[in-house]
């Protein structure tokens, strides 16, 4: 598949999305939005509706200026409370639509605004379906002082770590990569990284998965529950 044509199915399930929530817009709708390039691409689908709904919370700053740019109206989530609907993207999504997430480094923030959501609609081109896991690295966001400890911790979990060289996450953190292990049981391995002193959070979204994957493929948008 080119480049181009991935672009096209991500720009279709992004409007498959707005189609998906179009009818539960109401006034007072908070929407929760993911980041990454096909969210970035239901930001512009959305744009055209910014008048029938409240507004949404973002998951990463640079969703927050691009749904400010398309005169969406951004808010607190401790303002907002409860969310109806979440609509993000993954870098891997399997059959139960357990993910991986933050490709793009904003997984803390992307994982606190799905848990605060009812639905979770993940949208992605037919290239993130996955029969298991870890194919793509695993990020896991670090305190910067645990970097060392936290990637020694994980080479004893089977895992190859890598430091994302360069890159901070909106929440001060860095990015450690983790290669050359698939996962046999996505909820387990959540859990079990998550209790490394030192991890902020790491990309297995097992325990809230997707709710609803409008998945782009050659042959239109699947809507897979
Ligand atoms: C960012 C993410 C994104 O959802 C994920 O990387 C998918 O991105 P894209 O839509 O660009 O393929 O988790 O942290």
């Amino acid at each position: 598949m080119t480049s181009q044509d991935q672009s096209e199915l991500k720009r279709a399930v992004a409007q498959a999305a707005v189609q998906e929530i179009r009818s539960k817009l109401r006034r007072d709708t908070v929407l929760g939005v993911g980041s990454g390039s096909t969210v970035n691409l239901f930001i512009e689908a959305l744009a055209p509706l910014r008048d029938d709904f409240a507004g949404a919370v973002a998951s990463s700053t640079e969703t927050e200026r691009r749904l400010r740019a398309a005169g969406i109206e951004v808010f607190d989530l401790n303002q907002a409370g409860t969310l109806s609907v979440y609509v993000d993207g993954a870098d891997e999504i399997d059959h139960d639509f357990a993910m991986i997430k933050g490709g793009g480094a904003a997984l803390t923030r992307e994982k606190i605004v799905a848990a605060c959501a009812k639905e979770f609609i993940c949208i992605a081109d037919g290239s993130k379906l996955v029969r298991q896991l870890g194919g793509f690295p695993l990020p896991v966001e670090v305190i910067p002082m645990a970097r060392s400890y936290v990637a020694r911790e994980m080479v004893k979990l089977g895992f190859s770590p890598v430091y994302r060289q360069g890159v901070v996450t909106d929440n001060g953190h860095q990015i450690i990569d983790l290669f050359d292990q698939l996962i046999d049981d996505a909820r387990e391995m959540e859990t079990r990284i998550n209790q490394i002193a030192g991890v902020v959070t790491n990309g297995l979204f097992a325990h809230r998965g997707a709710d609803l994957l409008l998945l782009g493929t050659a042959e239109g948008v699947q809507r897979l529950i």
